[in-house]
């Protein structure tokens, strides 16, 4: 009998040795994000459980204090606003006084050392819901909605955010971005861009979540279609030029092979976005026992280091910290 194939059981058996030959590290505590959902609203005690997202709140700026007090392994967080009114022209996002703004500073006076990022978009601030500016006939306008973003970006600098992340998919706003910035003295403010956003149905959980559905229509004319992947280093390959200093791919799960091919493209970080839709399959099987929702979990994230990701954004990040599962 022919015994000399490959063994690779030989390197299998015992945990030590498993973890001598590992590739990749265990998920790091500082690896992760945690996005929060927080609402401008005259009750200070708001807190209301997101249907589609169990475990996941909209909260009040002193519940969202309250939440961040209570997690303090957490490193980084990423804000979402929603503002008590909504227009076509998105006031409520670059307001100085708006919902994130308010955020940023409670933020940074009860814990300055966390790392602050905002998502920068209109979407969760227009009344019909889409990420820019409509024409009267209905068309997303793209270059005049960068200046709005600009603002959107400079006013949460201002507040103190540590790192503005655009998530609107309009061309050109990582440059509008950072020359907005930079002119109002930010230069050192990083900008996480969203560079490849699918457009996708696992957004659909924060679109309750965030109140963000548009009206009417769909997100397809400006996020990217899921069957492309030499698009996505195109897009990765612009935002890097207009001056992004680190990336974010979106979804990450469905699209691993992407987050992967980024990865070997570039040398920026890259940031990997385990969406909503990813959570509430991940919460709904662990929920009804169907799967071991921790070890898919971890499994999960493994997966997004493993294809190269230096960070995740993941709603899972608070409760991995608080139970321990990572460090
Ligand atoms: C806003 C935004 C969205 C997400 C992040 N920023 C929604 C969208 O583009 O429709 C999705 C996040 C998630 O699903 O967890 N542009
Ligand atoms: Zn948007």
């Amino acid at each position: 009998m022919n015994t000399a194939f490959h063994r690779g059981r030989r390197l299998r058996q015992k945990a030590p040795l498993r973890a001598l030959v590992r590739e990749t590290s265990p998920l790091l505590a500082e690896d992760l994000i945690m996005p929060y959902f927080v609402v401008e609203t005259g009750d200070r005690h708001f807190r209301k459980e997101i249907p589609s997202m169990p475990g996941q709140f909209q909260l009040s700026l002193d519940e969202l204090e309250k939440q961040v007090e209570a997690a303090p392994e957490l490193t980084s967080v990423l804000l979402f606003g929603l503002p008590s009114r909504k227009d076509d022209k998105a006031s409520g996002a670059y307001a100085e006084n708006g919902i994130v703004q308010q955020a940023v500073r409670r933020l940074k006076a009860s814990r300055p050392e966390l790392l602050v990022i905002t998502d920068v978009c209109l979407c969760e601030y227009t009344s019909h819901g889409h990420c820019g500016i409509l024409s009267a006939d209905g068309v997303v306008q793209n270059d005049a909605t960068l200046p709005l973003l600009a603002k959107t970006a400079v006013s949460h600098a201002r507040a103190g955010a540590d790192i503005t992340a655009p998530s609107d998919m309009m061309d050109g706003r990582v440059a509008a971005i950072r020359q907005a910035l930079d002119a109002e003295g930010f230069v050192q403010t990083p900008v996480l861009s969203y560079a490849v956003k699918y457009a996708s149905a696992f957004y659909g959980p924060f679109r309750e979540a965030a109140q963000s559905a548009p009206a009417s229509g769909d997100r397809k004319s400006y996020q990217m279609d899921p069957g492309n992947a030499r698009e996505a280093l195109i897009e990765a390959r612009a935002d890097i030029a207009e001056g992004a200093d680190a990336l974010i791919v979106k979804p990450a799960g469905p699209y691993a092979d992407i987050l992967h091919r980024v990865r070997q493209a570039f040398d920026v970080p890259v940031c990997a976005y385990q969406v909503s839709g990813e959570y509430a399959m991940l919460r709904a099987a662990g929920i009804n026992g169907w799967i071991d929702e921790k070890a898919a979990l971890l499994e999960s994230l493994l997966g997004f280091k493993r294809a190269g990701a230096d960070m995740i954004i993941t709603y899972f990040a608070e409760e991995l910290l608080k139970q321990k599962l990572v460090r």
